[in-house]
């Protein structure tokens, strides 16, 4: 049904752009994928082996138009950011160049060379807290908490102008706390599912944490959900227009409930450093994923328990 010949994935070194490529490639084995990472976060090791790749900026104009006018992509997966609060928080400057600038040259780059789609990967920090539960988007209003979440909300209606000026059509998918393989722990801005895993096998001096007493939840959304999310935005024949959606699993795990998990599924115990309740920090989180459902059929397969097992699994296989 869709004969595609070329896409641009930019951030395809990074934990969902490598995870988008491999599994892309298995359902569309003779599409061309282009890919655009600076490796300031991303690694080479995850690169899928197909991938036409080059190394630079998104904010590199020269290097965007030369793999636009190349390559001709018919879509566009846009990963590529600097995705961490704390590190937005300490940076708001930089990180506001790649995760807005970045993404308005995309835009932009997209529009003149004709894209039929881009798809946007948004985040649910636009909402600022989980207000009302399960958090539907037309309930609540984006109200972002951190330079980060505004950077990741500016680029919605940056969408949806594109849209409505150029004709370009996008769609924003705001992704619920993501893990998977391919999500490394070592980093201070870790999810807890890989930093937690991270300090079972591959241990060091600091001690993994446990903020508060672990009553919090969160909607923890596997990795191919994600993956699966963006390959139906692709397909739907609908015109988006700069229209976000909410992906998740739609349901909760508490924190409690995922060390337990992970002990059983590992077999090892794992000791954690309590620390303090941290400030500002939302208890639950739920989305409602019915928009997504009905705009382009998105329905999660893999649950938490399914999710957490195939992670364990790449930590065991992993060797550094
Ligand atoms: N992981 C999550 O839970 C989550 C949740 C919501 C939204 N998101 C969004 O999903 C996207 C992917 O997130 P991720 O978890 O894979 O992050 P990641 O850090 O693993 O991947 C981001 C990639 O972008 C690359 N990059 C950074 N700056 C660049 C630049 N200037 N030019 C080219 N490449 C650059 C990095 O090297 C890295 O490979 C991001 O846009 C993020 O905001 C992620």
């Amino acid at each position: 049904m869709f004969n595609l010949k070329t896409i641009l994935v930019t951030g395809c070194a990074g934990f969902i752009g490598s995870n988008f490529t491999k599994q892309f490639r298995k359902k569309f084995p003779k599409t061309k994928i282009i890919g655009i990472d600076d490796l300031s976060t991303g690694r080479r090791d995850a690169l899928e082996h197909s991938v036409i790749f080059h190394q630079g900026s998104i904010l590199n104009e020269a290097l965007l138009e030369k793999i636009f006018s190349k390559h001709k992509p018919e879509y566009v997966f846009h990963f590529a950011a600097l995705p961490r609060v704390s590190y937005s928080v300490e940076h708001p400057r930089h990180t506001s160049e790649v995760n807005i600038i970045g993404t308005v040259a995309l835009l932009e780059a997209s529009k003149n060379h004709r894209v039929k789609r881009f798809i946007y990967s948004s985040s649910s920090s636009v909402y600022g807290g989980a207000k009302k539960m399960p958090t539907k988007e037309s309930e609540n209003f984006p109200d972002p908490k951190s330079p980060y979440a505004v950077q990741k909300y500016i680029g919605e209606p940056f969408c949806k102008v594109f849209s409505e000026l150029f004709g370009l059509d996008t769609v924003c998918l705001r992704y619920f706390n993501v893990f998977g393989p391919g999500q490394y722990g070592d980093s201070p801005y870790s999810t807890i599912v890989s930093a937690w895993l991270e300090s079972l096998y591959f241990p060091k001096k600091k001690k993994a944490f446990i903020e508060g007493d672990g009553s919090q939840s969160r909607d923890f959304c596997y990795v191919d959900n994600v993956v699966a999310a963006n390959i139906l935005a692709m397909q739907s024949k609908r015109k988006f227009k700069g229209d976000s959606m909410n992906i998740a699993h739609g349901s909760q795990t508490k924190i409690n409930d995922v060390k337990k998990l992970i002990e059983k599924f590992t077999g090892k115990k794992l000791e954690l450093e309590k620390r303090p309740p941290r400030l500002g920090d939302v208890k639950h989180t739920r989305a409602d994923i019915a928009k997504a459902k009905r705009l382009i059929g998105y329905k999660p397969r893999a649950n938490f328990e399914d999710g957490l097992k195939e992670t364990i699994v790449w930590f065991e296989s992993r060797k550094i």
